[in-house]
């Protein structure tokens, strides 16, 4: 593991250290993991906020081998992998994927993952993975909508290093993984998958009631009204109420 994994104390961010480095020249699974972030990116603008050394924060490189249209089965993997991760060290129950890829304990988010593609036309050249994932972190800002940590789950701490190897691990095991597993195993796990709940449509603003069906093999999400329409969502086209 060691040639494969960088440990800093500090730095700007794992995911920006990372795409700084030659990754052609370092191997699939190269690690990079901090204790803290300075300015930890989450998806779109957000930031991602960490107490230092309480957490896991780390970016994993990944050659896909893959074309751009299946660039979703990278989501399915690290969001298994996280799964996988969790349930390995603790007893925590119904732990689900909420689409794209937040990890969430019932109505609570305990990981985020943001993955930035290289792309050719016809492929993905490298993906980075950044992960965070909240372990022994038991106070959160108050401007982090509805946060848990592994420790708030269990009253337990976690080794944070071991954890990133787990992650690492579980990853390698789900990318030989077959494509149908992957997202089968994906929609198994999907929150608040065959429930009505409330959504707001981005595009002009308005919420429907709706249950999640599944996703299909692009990752667009399927949803299906009251009246059984059935309606298919890409990214940052729909949001949760939560
Ligand atoms: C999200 O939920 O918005 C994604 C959060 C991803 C955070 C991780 S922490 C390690 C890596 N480095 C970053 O700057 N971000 C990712």
């Amino acid at each position: 593991m060691s040639t494969d994994y960088i440990y800093l104390e500090e730095t700007s961010s794992t995911q920006t250290y990372l795409k700084s480095l030659d990754v052609n020249a370092l191997p699939e699974f190269y690690c990079v993991r901090a204790g803290y972030q300075q300015q930890g990116r989450g998806r779109g603008t957000n930031r991602w906020k960490s107490l230092p050394n309480e957490n896991l924060m780390m970016s994993v490189l990944l050659f896909p081998d893959t074309s751009p249209e299946k660039q979703f089965d990278i989501s399915c993997m690290t969001a298994l992998a996280l799964v996988k991760a969790i349930q390995q060290n603790t007893d925590i129950q119904n732990i689900k994927i909420k689409w794209p890829n937040d990890i969430y304990i019932q109505d609570k988010k305990i990981a985020g993952i943001l993955i930035e593609h290289t792309l050719s036309v016809h492929q993905i050249k490298h993906s980075i993975i950044g992960i965070g994932l909240n372990v022994n972190q038991k106070h959160f800002s108050e401007t982090i909508p509805n946060p848990t940590s592994m420790f708030l789950e269990t009253g337990q701490r976690y080794n944070v290093e071991q954890l990133c190897f787990d992650v690492i691990e579980h990853l390698k095991k789900w990318k030989r993984t077959d494509r149908q597993t992957l997202l089968d195993k994906y929609n198994q796990l999907l929150y608040r998958k065959e429930k009505f709940c409330q959504y707001i449509i981005k595009r002009n603003n308005t919420s429907i009631a709706a249950k999640i069906v599944g996703i299909d093999n692009f990752g667009r999400l399927l949803l299906q009204d009251k009246a059984q329409n059935m309606m298919k969502f890409e990214l940052n086209e729909i949001s949760y109420i939560i």
